[in-house]
């Protein structure tokens, strides 16, 4: 059967390194994502990427050794691991997410090839399943957001996501703003970034990261009542907030923390902080329609999606 599956991105509005400890988080799906176009069948998933020339193959049941696959390769080994579907693929993965630059490329990644590969329609469980695929993948604790908006993503709307609860709710974003995402060009390796660091002490609650996670849990639920109200001055102080928290954290970096202050002193923006887990990638800013001429407008979309034919 040929199908064809998207998944898209994510940008995190604020509410980070509080999924490791079922906190808020309020990011959208947008309009940059990630296909799996194909036909089921066959022993092996056989996959060629734009950004790779050789093709990927992973056969059905054996466990593929991780090592031999390039990186993105391993994440296709780990839904299959998951998934473990009855029938091969053979297809091609296209992608316009920017690698590296925070937006959840892997993510799009596993849920786009899991529903491809003839994952079920329940949400939560594929979400679940895709983060899985990626903690066996690349060994990354990761925590649930950026698989669950790529699933559940609402066209018009960031997602206010409980971790814990495993519950979430669209936000309306308001037709007066943008939310901007400006790339910081310092490429964020997870893997070897000190990111299963970072969760350790959010899960431990050592003073730093238990103060910050108790205040951005707060900033995460204040700015999905903000938001409907227009409260445009008050998000902004808040998502600036959110950033010196990160920064006492430590997952900020020199060149995101520069790139915060420069943008927060630019007319028409009223507030930005890093996206994600940090250590580089992205900077998400909300501003007046225009504000900024460097960046791009992130639309907030709606989640992953499947054709067949
Ligand atoms: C990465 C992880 C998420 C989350 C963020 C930080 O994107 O995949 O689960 O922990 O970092 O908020």
């Amino acid at each position: 059967m040929g199908v064809s599956a998207f998944a898209p991105g994510r940008v995190n509005l604020i509410g980070d390194h509080t999924d490791h400890t079922g906190g808020l988080v309020l990011p959208l799906a947008i309009q940059l994502g990630t296909t799996v176009v194909g036909e089921r069948g066959g022993a092996v998933v056989e996959l060629t990427s734009d950004h790779d020339p050789r093709p990927v193959v992973v056969p059905l049941g054996d466990a593929p050794d991780l090592e031999r696959l390039p990186p993105w390769g391993r994440y296709v080994a780990g839904v299959v691991g998951e998934l473990q579907p009855s029938d091969g693929f053979t297809g091609r993965v296209t992608t316009t997410l920017p690698v590296g630059a925070g937006l959840s490329s892997s993510a799009a990644l596993t849920v786009s090839l899991a529903l491809a590969l003839g994952a079920g329609p329940d949400q939560l469980a594929l979400a679940e399943l895709c983060q899985r695929a990626e903690q066996r993948a690349v060994g990354v604790p990761c925590g649930i957001m950026d698989q669950l908006t790529a699933v559940a993503g609402v066209e018009g709307s960031a997602l206010l996501i409980d971790t814990g609860a495993k519950q979430w709710r669209p936000v309306p974003i308001p037709d007066q703003v943008h939310v901007v995402v400006v790339d910081s060009g310092e490429p964020r390796a997870l893997v070897d970034s000190a990111y299963a660091e970072i969760r350790a002490r959010c899960v431990d609650g050592e003073a730093v990261a238990r103060r910050h996670v108790g205040s951005e849990n707060d900033r995460a639920h204040q700015v999905a009542e903000l938001l409907p109200e227009s409260r445009f001055d008050e998000i902004g102080e808040l998502m600036v907030a959110s950033h010196r928290s990160l920064a006492d954290l430590g997952v900020s970096t020199p060149a995101l923390d520069s790139l915060v202050e420069r943008l927060i002193a630019t007319p028409g923006v009223y507030g930005a902080r890093l996206t994600g887990a940090g250590f580089g990638g992205s900077v998400v800013v909300l501003c007046r329609l225009g504000a900024l001429d460097e960046g791009w407008v992130a639309h907030p979309s709606a989640g992953a999606a499947l054709r067949s034919w």
